[in-house]
């Protein structure tokens, strides 16, 4: 997407095919600063330490350390030691474990001295991928924001980037930082705005790392869509008074039977839609599909994060100085699980690269027949 007219992507590599390039996300929307990654650890750390995050953005970054790994230690020993402690940054997102094997399966029948050559090429591929797959996505969503845009127009006769505009809730950053180009649940919002159909997002701002307020804000921005931060618990409110036409959130891991985890306070969002009749919509890729869990409550591994992050706030002094504080007495403790799973019941439908479909095991087999046969 663009940043004040110039196209980026959140990971590139280097000319020289041995390095990757990263926004590094803990910056931002301070500083925007670029990062080279030159070693698997370097790898790992940007994922743990969410440099770069979101799911597929993680799998992306764990491709390429894989791929720098396989230029040290080509052995299967190699490979699987690396492909291990890439896959242990961060338990929740599946696109990780789905990345790091679809490299592991191009590689592993090949003889060690083609290995790192082909595992960097696969990196790129899924790159390439991600960003078609997200593109699709926002088509499909696109006709969704444009049905509501005609019946709150209707009569009307607002034309081209004139009328009502479609008021968007969205959760955390499901958009292009954290995918590599385009976003999930933002390129919908994207692919509307450029098409000139009017469109308002209300941006949470997602404590404790306040995703919404620093990435989201910050890349509808840049893009220039029109866009309002809230704190994350005036969804409710809005809702009830009118002001959310849809709500459309990404997620991490989405099970075969359409349960949804992602960013903590998604559930919250949905039983808020629920209950106002407001329709919530989750975008997806399908690499975020784990066919081998049912019941997203009991089988999804949530991360549990530092306690500093909810007891410390970081942010920018007005004379331009990062500085973290304590908004708690120092003896408090703090409990930080990072994602929490919405029930399908809740879901009023998945947005995916093949079209939109029912949150159920019957509506992912209409897109995805191929899996239903192997689960
Ligand atoms: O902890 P994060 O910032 O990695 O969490 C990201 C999210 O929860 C996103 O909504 C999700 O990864 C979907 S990204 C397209």
């Amino acid at each position: 997407m663009k940043i004040d007219g110039v196209a980026h992507r959140s990971i590139w590599p280097a000319e020289h095919g041995r390095s990757v390039h990263i926004i590094d996300q803990t910056q931002l929307p301070h500083r925007f600063v670029t990062t080279e990654l030159t070693t698997p650890e370097a790898a790992a750390t940007a994922i743990r330490d969410m440099w770069v995050r979101g799911a597929p953005l993680i799998g992306a970054t764990a491709a390429y350390g894989l791929a720098m790994a396989l230029a040290r230690d080509p052995s299967d020993a190699g490979l699987a030691q690396a492909a291990a402690q890439l896959a242990a940054t961060r338990p929740t997102a599946i696109n990780l474990r789905w990345a790091l094997d679809a490299v592991t399966a191009s590689v592993a029948p090949l003889p060690e001295s083609a290995r790192a050559a082909a595992a960097w090429a696969k990196a790129g591929e899924i790159c390439d991928e991600d960003v078609e797959v997200n593109h699709a996505i926002g088509r499909h969503g696109l006709t969704l924001i444009r049905e509501i845009a005609a019946r709150k127009n209707q009569g009307k006769g607002g034309g081209k980037g004139g009328g009502e505009p479609v008021n968007i809730l969205t959760h955390c950053n499901a958009g292009w930082l954290a995918t590599v180009d385009w976003g999930t649940a933002t390129s919908p919002i994207y692919q509307a705005h450029d098409a000139g159909i009017p469109v308002h997002v209300w941006v949470d701002e997602t404590r404790p790392r306040n995703q919404g307020a620093g990435l989201t804000a910050w890349e509808l921005g840049r893009h220039g869509v029109s866009h309002r931060l809230v704190v994350d618990n005036a969804g409710g409110h809005l809702m009830q008074h009118g002001l959310v036409d849809m709500v459309i959130v990404g997620t991490d891991r989405t099970t075969a039977t359409g349960d949804v985890c992602n960013k903590i306070g998604t559930y919250l969002k949905a039983l808020a839609a629920h209950d106002n009749g407001v329709p919530f919509h989750v975008a997806l890729p399908s690499s975020t599909i784990d066919w081998t869990v049912s019941d997203g409550l009991r089988e999804i591994p949530i991360e549990e994060r530092s306690g500093r992050e909810v007891t410390h706030l970081t942010g920018l002094t007005e004379d331009g100085r990062s500085e973290t504080i304590a908004i708690t007495p120092p003896t408090t403790e703090a409990t930080n699980p990072a994602f929490d799973v919405t029930p399908a019941r809740l879901v009023t439908s998945l947005i995916t690269e093949r079209g939109i479909c029912a949150a159920s095991a019957d509506g992912l087999a209409s897109l995805f027949p191929e899996r239903r046969a192997a689960s």
